[in-house]
């Protein structure tokens, strides 16, 4: 069978690095790099770590605004669609990438399958929420990572071809745990096991208003603990026309680097104290990694997290936050509420079935 896996930006990377190998047991795949991100350390470096195989198109769409960004990738997207005619189109989470990709298969009536299926934030204000629910309401197979998920898709009357197969970030999370330990990170970045916090910033939401990033920054700034914190590219802009950077720069107890690659990361993540993010993905890592999370967002969709008692919201509140990264200390059991690491397998065999 021909399968077009279209991705575009960091996560997806990582999502189809661990479904790209279950895939190619027996079906043709594509892969379509829209371009979205570019960088080397946002896009190269993962298809290189993580063994992705080099895309088959590399449409180059790059920044830019919401509608030039989705209406330059639909395009080009629709033109790789019309050529190949791939009995599947995958696509994958929630961004542009996401949304421009189910719209272009979508309306050249072709099967579409959407890899995180079901995920709401409960906040239209995200660009990403609006990515998902569209891209649900267009896709014919739908991949849900949870119960939860399920759920949702239930309450908006999507109950043809949903799958509960878990989350395919897991897969590779524990496909990679072992092989991550051999990363000198932390004596790269002068830090002892269990003794810092990861911080990580990046949400639109977040870095596009002044006040939302100051109240992060005074926060970081009053925590009495190490932090090491990968930078954004988006997030390095914002701090930096905000005249904020140099407040980071400035304290010994914050490490700033350039985003990791994710190995790395990975490493980092799992020897951490706590995790400060406002990233979906790394709600779920912390979780999995049995990490403390405290996440920087008003509401969240991975539930589950919240429920067990490892993730704890405090939006962009200085207070709340610097108290949780002081206090903040996780009891509650876990569930296998995001699988065992048979997504892949799982996705697969509901493709067989219905497609073959
Ligand atoms: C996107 C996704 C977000 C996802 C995140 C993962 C959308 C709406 N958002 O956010 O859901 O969690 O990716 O990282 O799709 N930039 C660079 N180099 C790059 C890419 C981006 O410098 O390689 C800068 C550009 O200034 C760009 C800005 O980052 O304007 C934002 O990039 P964009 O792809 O629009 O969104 P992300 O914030 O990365």
């Amino acid at each position: 069978m021909k399968i077009v896996s279209i991705i575009g930006a960091r996560p997806q990377f990582i999502k189809c690095a661990a479904l790209t190998r279950e895939l190619r047991t027996e079906h043709n795949e594509i892969i379509v790099h829209t371009g979205q991100h570019y960088d080397s350390n946002l896009s190269g470096v993962f298809f290189e770590e993580l063994e992705i195989p080099k895309p088959d198109y590399n449409l180059g769409v790059g920044s830019g605004t919401h509608g030039y960004q989705i209406g330059q990738m639909l395009m080009s997207i629709e033109n790789v669609l019309m050529k190949e005619r791939p009995e599947l189109t995958l696509v994958y989470g929630d961004t542009n990438t996401t949304l421009a990709g189910a719209l272009a298969a979508s309306k050249l009536h072709l099967p579409l399958g959407h890899v995180e299926a079901g995920l709401r934030f409960l906040d239209r204000s995200m660009p990403e929420e609006i990515n998902r629910i569209l891209t649900d309401h267009c896709s014919d197979l739908l991949f849900c990572p949870t119960r939860t998920t399920v759920n949702n898709l239930n309450k908006e009357n999507i109950r043809q071809g949903v799958y509960l197969t878990g989350d395919i970030m897991v897969d590779i999370l524990l496909r990679q745990k072992e092989v991550a330990e051999k990363s000198n990170v932390l004596q790269t970045l002068g830090l002892k096991s269990k003794q810092y916090i990861v911080v990580t910033v990046h949400r639109a939401g977040n870095t596009d208003n002044r006040e939302s990033l100051r109240s992060i920054v005074d926060a970081l700034c009053q925590i009495d603990q190490t932090m090491v914190f990968p930078i954004h590219p988006r997030t390095d802009g914002v701090l930096k026309r905000y005249g904020l950077y140099s407040r980071l720069e400035e304290n010994n107890k914050i490490r700033v680097t350039k985003p990791l690659a994710y190995l790395d990361f990975l490493k980092l993540m799992n020897h951490a104290q706590k995790i400060l993010t406002d990233s979906g993905g790394i709600q779920k890592e912390a979780y999995v990694l049995k990490v403390p999370c405290i996440t920087l967002l008003e509401t969240t969709g991975w539930d589950e997290t919240i429920e067990d008692g490892w993730n704890v919201l405090v939006g962009v509140n200085t207070e709340k936050i610097v108290n949780r990264a002081r206090d903040f200390e996780p009891r509650g059991e876990q569930r296998e509420g995001f699988g065992k690491g048979e997504a892949c397998k799982n996705i697969k065999n509901a493709i067989d079935s219905v497609l073959k």
